[in-house]
């Protein structure tokens, strides 16, 4: 073993969900060994614990899962369980962690973020329940990164991450497990899976767009596998250390091969696409995008037509600026509906108190209680269940949804790679307005909330403040206004707008025309262009 001295690298608190950089600066010396010593001396019942390990291949996962066994073994883990080749999906490493009891996971992932030498690369903690670490424990890690003096490396030669077995670094167990095996066991129990391989059996297609990225081996293995879809359903299956140079976000602007797939004359009957690390997932009809906030509300109104969910939900939580759509749907239910910060760490404590059974947001991500983490694979199994039972079209089962519940028009309009400083500027503009922006009408609406969302756990108490400016109009049409916490380039600001529609002979209507008006004023009340130099979005959802 060897002590290495080394010094704070400045910037290394953990963002929405871990440190995320660009690979060049996780390239610097001493830059990932110092985050990696920082977690292990925040989390000391590593020492002799048991600790998951995987990513999602992108450039520079092999090189950082050689460091991390070398590092956890100087730093006196007892056992690490990796998936092979280094390999495991967000999901599936939540799954791991809680099916053998461990001390907590390394997950290796800039999510949605493009991956390769030029690209994004990331590090995270999940504590024992599978979960992100909460923020006290991020904090920890970062108080330590800022006093770092040494760490511990052992200089065990490199093992072989591409055979499964049981292995020692140092004198530390490594077992390497197949990354799919345990979280498709776990797949079967929550889904039907006779039902949906009847479906595929009956003729019915689908497209899943694994996008390069980590969802791959996942989806080949159940879908194409257990689920007998025929060969060609998942495309870009294999997953690539730069993902194929795609931008691995499931969205209409990232996605649009699939887009394209599923707007064409032959279309399948489903598609879906999800992210580099298969946390994120789109679902898609013939010529029908569902938004994510949709795709919630309807898995929450139909979880009992599935196996894992049939005696219904607690409760159902959603990020803030994620839709109403669910809360309607638990209105009607008679269950609980909590709103949440953005960022899945926050669905962990409701989750762990048994509050909540489904969860989800607008950045395309949906879960449930069965991991704690959002997830993809499972999400597009859930539609695939509900497809198989109940013999609709994705189209037909948003449309009734809409008929019984209203829609909840939504949209989601990104102003990437501001400067920092005029993003800041532009949002303390923006709440110095909120004060007296209550009573005044915009748009012929009456302004009926303004403010800075804050939240208070229910389960441990702890107090988030400044998550979001919110404005709430009388009739319920809401603008909401946010900075990323997840780029590494700049700052990119958020504005979702969402429109409740109970005219069902409206349905049809294209959400940006409908939500035209709510955009007008939300450029203007912030002043976006002036703030920015941007006329209009870079990314529409
Ligand atoms: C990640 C987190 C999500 C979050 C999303 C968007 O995927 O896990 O919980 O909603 O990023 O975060 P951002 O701060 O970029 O809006
Ligand atoms: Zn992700």
């Amino acid at each position: 073993m060897k002590v290495i001295h080394t010094q704070p690298i400045a910037g290394q608190r953990p963002g929405t969900s871990g440190l995320r950089k660009k690979v060049t600066v996780f390239q610097q010396p001493h830059y990932l060994e110092n985050f990696v010593q920082a977690i292990f001396d925040a989390v000391p019942a590593l020492k002799g614990g048991t600790l998951v390990l995987g990513g999602d291949g992108r450039f520079y996962n092999r090189v950082a899962v050689q460091i991390i066994l070398k590092m956890a073994a100087a730093n006196g883990v007892a056992q690490v369980i990796l998936g092979r080749g280094g390999i495991l999906s967000t999901p599936a490493a939540s799954s791991v962690i809680r099916k053998y009891a461990a001390t907590g996971g390394i997950v290796l992932s800039a999510s949605h973020n493009p991956g390769g030498a030029d690209g994004d690369f990331g590090i995270k903690y999940n504590t024992d329940n599978g979960g992100p670490a909460a923020e006290k424990i991020t904090e920890a890690i970062y108080q330590h990164t800022t006093r770092i003096s040494q760490y511990q490396i052992s200089d065990a030669a490199d093992l072989d991450l591409d055979v499964l077995g049981s292995f020692s670094v140092a004198g530390m167990a490594v077992e390497i497990i197949d990354p799919v095996a345990d979280y498709a066991v776990l797949m079967q129990d929550l889904f039907d899976f006779d039902a949906i391989r009847a479906w595929f059996a009956a003729g019915k297609r689908m497209q899943f767009d694994a996008m390069s990225a980590v969802a791959g081996p996942y989806a080949v293995e159940i879908i194409e596998g257990l689920l007998a879809a025929p060969c060609g359903t998942v495309v870009n299956g294999v997953p690539l250390e730069d993902f194929g140079g795609h931008h691995p976000d499931p969205n209409p602007a990232h996605a649009t091969a699939l887009i394209a797939a599923m707007s064409a004359a032959n279309a399948p009957d489903f598609g879906a696409a999800s992210d580099g690390d298969a946390d994120r997932n789109m679902v898609l009809g013939r010529n029908f995008v569902v938004t994510p906030s949709d795709s919630l509300a309807v898995l929450a109104a139909n979880a009992t037509l599935v196996p894992g969910y049939r005696k219904g939900l607690v409760g159902v939580a959603r990020s803030m600026p994620t839709s109403a759509a669910v809360d309607a749907v638990a209105k009607a239910l008679g269950i609980a509906c909590y709103e949440t910060p953005t960022g899945w760490k926050f669905f962990g404590n409701l989750l762990d108190a048994g509050k909540v059974t489904l969860c989800g947001e607008e950045s395309y991500g949906t879960g449930s209680d069965h991991v704690r983490e959002k997830d993809g694979v499972w999400a597009v199994l859930f539609w695939l269940n509900l497809l198989a039972v109940t013999g609709k079209s994705v189209e037909e089962i948003i449309t009734a949804h809409w008929a019984r519940f209203g829609r909840h028009i939504y949209s989601r309009h990104d102003f990437e790679g501001i400067a920092s400083e005029s993003a800041e500027q532009l949002m303390a503009a923006l709440r110095s307005q909120l004060p007296e922006l209550v009573g005044q009408t915009l748009g012929g609406q009456e302004i009926h909330l303004a403010d800075d969302f804050a939240y208070d756990d229910p389960v441990d108490g702890s107090h988030s403040a400044k998550q979001g400016v919110r404005i709430i109009f009388a009739n319920g049409d809401r603008i909401i206004y946010r900075l990323s916490g997840t780029g590494t380039a700049g700052a990119t600001l958020r504005v979702y707008l969402e429109k409740y529609q109970a005219d069902v002979t409206q349905d049809g209507v294209e959400a940006q025309l409908a939500l035209a008006g709510l955009i007008d004023i939300s450029r203007e009340l912030a002043k976006i262009t002036a703030f920015t130099g941007m006329a209009q979005p870079t990314v529409v959802t």
